[in-house]
């Protein structure tokens, strides 16, 4: 296929020669009802905020234009089919496991997930089936899954019916994806894999390896990450022994039927844009992180990290695009310095939790930017941890995992006759929700799962810190829903 074509950013310009005249949604009429909108997003954007018609195809029916752009992202990444999304890549994540899985299937996953793939089991009632993975305790971060507690896991729960990975972790770290896709095939087990970090290991060069070009199932690949697409767009992509047409049902159980060609063809752009410039794109984003990470590293006590970590199993591969920093060897929590940045310094990070920072570098950088990231951290260093002679690491926790008591399904959990109370109080109980820092989405508490002493204490000193907590029902944080009469 050639693909320096974009069928659907070929067919807005089409329209917009047109001149057609508007008698249905969005009712803005390319601009014209909505002056204030208009003037804030320019003309050029309203024109082309248009719905299905028989030129632009149809998100939910595919015949022309959409699925030809479909076509060319499916072989720009070297898969059997590529679905065009627009819920982000939580839609992506979601429809790969309603694809899946129905109530009572098993699933092996990773604990350390979205909240996307949890929320995907509350809806259809599937089990999971945790893999602890491994955690660096100096760092604070979970890592990938070793290939080891993979094989147990499948030999423990052989009607499983699939496994998921991160590949990679938002922290950059990959586990031996082709070993455990092998694995998990060699027992009729299907391989799902979360790629919303790792659009551009189909691009670039000397990267870990791919979903598809490990022979996965599914990748759920936010191109609107690393791959510059407009945000809340996502591709998902699917191996050749899924079946497409089912999988697209299943998307349109709860994809809008309203598709913004906004999201659609920036999608389309974004995916010529890599299949004809990727490989120089990430090349010029690694040459940054690896400039970034060597001066970070030379302002000293910080640790930003990098391939040095890998061990061959649970950080089997690292992707060295991102820009993870430990800063507790200055005396400041992750989230700390992130606030600082932003605060001070006008920096605005990925984000920070206990231990780490994460700087999303990409093509939109330049050495400049680095530059004054690399300045801020120095000033940091000596007015925080110099000058107020803070004593390093000290009394701050790291700690990022904490293993999960699963007492019952998430959706069990979610859908259970609940009672409110307060922190303290529900020590013991069995939770009905959800509570995670965001970013990065990773549940500490996800429905059906016990709540204990030390994922409270968690709780309270990630509040004080300053972390941005969410899920509960209660929007404090102070109360949490747990089944009711039970413990
Ligand atoms: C690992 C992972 N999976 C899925 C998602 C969901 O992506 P989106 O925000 O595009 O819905 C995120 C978002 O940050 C993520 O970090």
């Amino acid at each position: 296929m050639d693909q320096r074509k974009a069928p659907i950013y070929e067919a807005l310009e089409e329209l917009k020669s047109m001149r057609l005249v508007p008698f249905d949604v969005p009712g803005h009429k390319r601009g014209k009802g909505n002056k204030e909108l208009t003037d804030f997003l320019g003309e050029r954007c309203m024109t082309v905020d248009v719905n299905s018609m028989k030129l632009l195809d149809n998100l939910c029916h595919p015949i022309s234009v959409i699925r030809e752009a479909e076509e060319l992202a499916a072989e720009a990444f070297g898969a059997a089919h590529a679905f065009f999304m627009v819920g982000g890549t939580t839609s992506s994540v979601q429809a790969m496991i309603l694809s899946v899985l129905k109530a009572k299937d098993k699933i092996i996953m990773p604990r350390n997930v979205h909240r996307s793939a949890i929320n995907a089991l509350v809806l259809c009632g599937a089990i999971p089936v945790y893999i602890n993975p491994q955690t660096n305790e100096q760092l604070g971060i979970s890592l990938g899954m070793t290939v080891a507690d993979v094989k147990a896991a499948i030999l423990a729960n052989p009607d499983a019916k699939a496994v998921f990975v991160n590949n990679p972790t938002y922290y950059g770290i990959c586990s031996n994806l082709k070993e455990i896709t092998k694995l998990a095939h060699e027992h009729g087990m299907k391989v799902l894999v979360d790629e919303a970090h790792g659009t551009h290991f189909y691009f670039g060069e000397n990267m870990p390896v791919s979903a598809m070009a490990a022979g996965a199932d599914f990748a759920s690949a936010s191109m609107h990450k690393s791959g510059g697409s407009l945000t809340q767009s996502s591709f998902l992509l699917c191996g050749k022994d899924v079946n497409a047409n089912y999988v697209r049902q299943v998307i349109n159980l709860t994809q809008t039927t309203s598709g913004s060609y906004l999201l659609l063809s920036s999608l389309d752009l974004s995916r010529r844009n890599l299949s004809q410039n990727g490989r120089e794109i990430f090349e010029k984003v690694t040459m940054l992180a690896e400039y970034a990470r060597e001066e970070i590293n030379q302002i000293g006590d910080y640790y930003a990290y990098s391939r040095e970590l890998i061990n061959g199993d649970s950080i089997y591969d690292f992707d060295v695009t991102k820009l993870s920093v430990n800063t507790l060897g200055i005396g400041l929590a992750g989230i700390e310095v992130y606030n600082l940045l932003r605060d001070e310094y006008e920096i605005q990070i990925e984000f920070g939790d206990l231990g780490n920072l994460l700087a999303y570098i990409s093509v939109g950088d330049t050495k400049k930017n680095i530059e004054r990231l690399i300045g801020a951290l120095s000033e940091i260093r000596r007015r925080y941890y110099l000058d107020k002679g803070r004593s390093g690491k000290g009394e701050l926790q790291s700690h990022e995992y904490i293993n999960p008591v699963v007492a019952c399904s998430p959706q069990e959990a979610f859908y259970a006759d609940k009672t409110s109370l307060t922190l303290e109080e529900s020590i013991g109980g069995i939770c009905c929700e959800f509570v995670m820092c965001y970013p990065p989405g990773i549940p500490i508490l996800a429905p059906g799962e016990k709540i204990t002493r030390e994922i409270i204490d968690y709780i309270t000193y990630s509040k004080e810190k300053g972390s941005s907590l969410t899920g509960p029902e209660d929007m404090e944080i102070t109360r949490l829903n747990v089944m009711k009469g039970v413990r």
